[in-house]
């Protein structure tokens, strides 16, 4: 695992930005495999910027979303679709058939979970995967006790990951009790994999990623064992640990 210290989330943000350019510039048909949630909208922002400022020509990127909301369609307001548009898709241009992300409204939950598998080998896999971290330690939406070896699923989310994303909803009641989301094992066969932490709310994770042992009770531990791993995190999330 390589940690990189940064200030705050404006200097995390820049340095996590760089990493994608960077993938971008070596391999202009990667396959980025994205993240939703509040952490990397400013890492978003930034790459947006990165990209019209160097003209680079994004036509032949593919990306990958980790996971989705069950019942939510594309363009419900708090869906991820509607979130990937909104802070990247639209801004940089990307077209539909660039961008995949699981369907929380389709009619066969197995069968997206299955047709999502496919379209990851049929890319060749994940170059570079991006990922924000649960306060419980979930990353995608595999939240504790998810195994290891797990692939492209629906799960229950856990009351507190519930009770932390409603915030994302306007009316609490509307946030989905389930969700598709790349399994562990999936995640796991990305070429590189940046993970992202910023703020005091995430220190307890740190802290368990960081000095506790690999653990499904704990599933972004795992990513300690993936021979191309970077974590950056802020001064707030690595407070009492580094
Ligand atoms: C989102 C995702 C989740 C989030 C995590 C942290 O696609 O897979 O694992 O990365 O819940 O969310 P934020 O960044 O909102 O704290």
């Amino acid at each position: 695992m390589h940690i990189i210290k940064v200030k705050n989330d404006r200097e995390l943000s820049d340095k996590a930005s760089d990493f994608l350019l960077e993938e971008i510039k070596r391999n202009p048909k990667a396959v980025l495999g994205l993240a939703t949630g509040s952490t990397p909208e400013g890492t978003y922002r930034e790459l947006i910027k990165k990209i019209k400022k160097e003209k680079l020509d994004v036509s032949q990127l593919t990306t990958i979303n980790l996971d989705e909301y069950v019942g939510l369609s594309e363009d419900h307001p708090s869906s991820y679709h509607a979130y990937m548009n909104h802070h990247l898709f639209k801004p940089l241009g990307l077209t539909k058939e660039q961008t995949h992300i699981p369907k929380g409204d389709a009619p066969d939950l197995e069968a997206e979970t299955k047709r999502f598998e496919r379209i990851i080998q049929e890319c060749g896999g994940i170059d570079f995967q991006l990922l924000g971290i649960g306060e419980n330690g979930h990353i995608g939406f595999n939240e504790p006790g998810t195994s290891f070896d797990s692939r492209t699923q629906v799960v229950d989310l856990k009351p507190s990951t519930i009770e932390v994303n409603s915030r994302f909803f306007d009316n609490k009641e509307e946030m989905p009790r389930r969700a598709l989301t790349l399994g562990i094992a999936s995640i796991m066969e990305s070429r590189r994999i940046l993970l992202l932490a910023s703020g005091e709310r995430k220190q307890p994770a740190m802290k368990r990623l960081i000095e506790g042992p690999v653990d499904e009770q704990f599933p972004a531990s795992v990513l300690k064992n993936h021979p191309h791993f970077t974590l950056i995190a802020d001064e707030a999330a690595l407070s009492g640990v580094l």
